[in-house]
């Protein structure tokens, strides 16, 4: 395996923290698509779910490593609670920084 020449390094070492940035906060536009099921709960008028009436927290415009926080929190189990958990549990870790990077670059209504 000598073939790879210091080119292909020097290449390499300058490309991949690109790609890793890019990465790190998710991409909006996926984001966008899983962000649809939680506006049921999420994106109503006074947050108050329609029915039951209880109280949802505000998602879209909160900060970044906010949403990614309570999800992972939820999705661990460390941050209890029954929907939410549910919910997270069906995203994976890049669904995750789709979905946060999506929700924090949308203003709130
Ligand atoms: C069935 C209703 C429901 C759905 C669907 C739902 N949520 Fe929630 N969500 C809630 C409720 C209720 C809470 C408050 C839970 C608590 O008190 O910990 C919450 C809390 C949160 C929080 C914590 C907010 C804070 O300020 O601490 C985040 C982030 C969140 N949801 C994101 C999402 C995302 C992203 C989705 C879609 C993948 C989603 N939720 C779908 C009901 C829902």
């Amino acid at each position: 395996m000598r073939s790879i020449t210091l080119a292909t390094l020097l290449a390499l070492a300058f490309s991949a923290p690109v790609v890793a940035q890019t990465q790190a906060k998710g991409d909006a536009e996926a984001g966008k698509r899983l962000a649809y099921t939680c506006t049921g709960c999420h994106g109503i008028t006074g947050y108050k779910n329609a029915y039951p009436n209880y109280h949802v927290p505000r998602i879209s415009g909160q900060n970044y490593e906010y949403l990614v926080t309570a999800l992972t929190a939820y999705q661990a189990g460390t941050r209890k609670h029954p929907t939410m958990s549910a919910q997270a549990q069906s995203l994976n870790e890049q669904d995750i920084a789709n979905v946060a990077a999506y929700l924090s670059a949308t203003p709130t209504p």
